[in-house]
């Protein structure tokens, strides 16, 4: 982290409940050693007040646009001297001011006159969230080089249930960090897969596994942060999806080799973490299928091994695999990675892993073995690509 640790920020704060986390926002930057400029709307003055800024940011708090005391200049200088600016929380009212250009008070000013990277934490009720005019404000931002931190799905302050919420202060501090730092996937396409797959049996039961996308979710949001351009092929899962990954839904393991040979041709890196059928039904029922035998067989089919069929493509792109087995782990991926030809293969226990929030991964590659220990997927989806980008770059 040692580059972001001069970083000069300006956090501005807009009226929303979640300005009390900007309190520990600018507590955990500053204990990076980054200077926080805290600017503050009057809105945001109602709910934390500039004094617990100041108190915390070591600095007096902009907040009055007519304030002689700084020439009304403070809009240039404050901006003029960020590395970033960074709204935290990010109201819809202001998301929108910003998407159209206005600059009625001091931070939507200092955000029009900036010349460094602008960072957006929304903040927000789900339907306020959810609404037509904040979602194409938000496509302006991203179209406009802004770069969105969150929002999360989760409980919210007026007691619904959704996406809106702004993200945790530890949350926000490291992508504030992350953002600062080298980006070595800058310019890699990444493809991966992620989540089960869903095998028709008739039209509305099927054969699907327990994989809920966390491990390759938090393996797109990695490979984002590290500057790649990610593309998700993913089964069918409960998350939301990343911000800034392209996502392509698929249900079936068919759909999901379709989609992954459309871009395949095209990527630098292939993931494959989805657990794929390895069978489906021969002839699934168009109809529900009635339960009058007393017998019923169904006759199972292979499905195409996707990660191999990349693999040996003419150009394969660099090839991840994942292995879930339920015993011999070491014995039964060192045989995978050699069947597969694969220059990393990544392994774990199926009953730890599936579901599960946490995991541990044993790496296999042509130096042997290295164990990730226990951690949350998005900590070990780190570790994994750092590990991956030495070898990326070797070959
Ligand atoms: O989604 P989570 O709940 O977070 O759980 C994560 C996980 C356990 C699913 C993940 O960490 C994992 O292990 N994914 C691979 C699961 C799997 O199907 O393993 P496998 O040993 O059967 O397959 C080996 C490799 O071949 C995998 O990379 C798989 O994506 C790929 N494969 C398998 C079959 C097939 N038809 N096509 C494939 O591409």
């Amino acid at each position: 982290m040692g580059q972001a640790q001069q970083k000069r920020i300006v956090l501005g704060l807009t009226g929303g409940i979640a300005a009390y986390k900007a309190a520990e926002l600018t507590r955990l930057l500053v204990k990076q050693g980054m200077e926080v400029q805290v600017a503050m709307t009057e809105a945001a003055c109602h709910f934390i007040t500039p004094a617990t800024m100041q108190a915390l940011s070591g600095r007096p708090v902009l907040v009055n646009q007519w304030d002689a005391a700084d020439n009304g200049m403070a809009h240039i200088d404050a901006s003029r001297a960020a590395d970033a600016i960074v709204i935290a929380p990010a109201t819809a009212d202001f998301i929108a001011k910003l998407a159209h250009g206005l600059a009625d008070d001091l931070l939507s000013t200092l955000c029009l006159a900036r010349d460094c990277p602008l960072l957006v934490a929304p903040a927000m009720n789900r339907q306020m969230w959810e609404n037509a005019a904040t979602q194409r404000n938000i496509r302006q931002l991203v179209a406009d080089g802004v770069t969105l931190l969150g929002p999360a799905s989760g409980m919210q302050a007026c007691g619904e249930e959704g996406m809106g919420r702004m993200l945790e202060p530890a949350e926000l501090a490291h992508d504030v960090l992350t953002f600062f730092q080298p980006k070595p996937l800058s310019g890699v396409k990444v493809l991966l897969t992620a989540g089960p797959t869903y095998e028709a049996i008739d039209a509305v039961r099927g054969i699907t596994n327990r994989s809920s996308g966390k491990m390759g979710y938090a393996i797109a949001q990695a490979a984002l942060e590290l500057g790649a351009q990610v593309t998700l092929v993913s089964g069918p899962t409960a998350l939301a999806r990343p911000q800034g990954v392209q996502v392509v839904d698929v249900t079936s393991a068919a759909e999901m080799f379709a989609a992954v040979q459309q871009h395949a041709a095209d990527a630098d890196i292939f993931i494959g973490v989805a657990a794929v059928a390895d069978y489906r039904v021969a002839q699934p029922s168009e109809q529900k299928i009635k339960k009058s035998a007393d017998k019923l067989t169904l006759e199972l089919i292979h499905n195409p091994d996707i990660l191999a069929y990349v693999a040996n493509l003419p150009k394969p792109p660099f090839c991840v695999g994942f292995a879930a087995e339920s015993e011999n782990l070491r014995e039964h991926a060192a045989q995978k990675r050699r069947a597969k030809k694969l220059p990393l293969l990544a392994a774990n226990l199926a009953q730890q892993a599936i579901g599960a929030d946490e995991n541990e991964l044993v790496l296999f590659d042509d130096a042997g073995e290295h164990v990730l220990p226990r951690a949350d997927k998005l900590t070990l989806a780190r570790a994994l690509l750092q590990h991956m980008i030495k070898l990326f770059q070797k070959g």
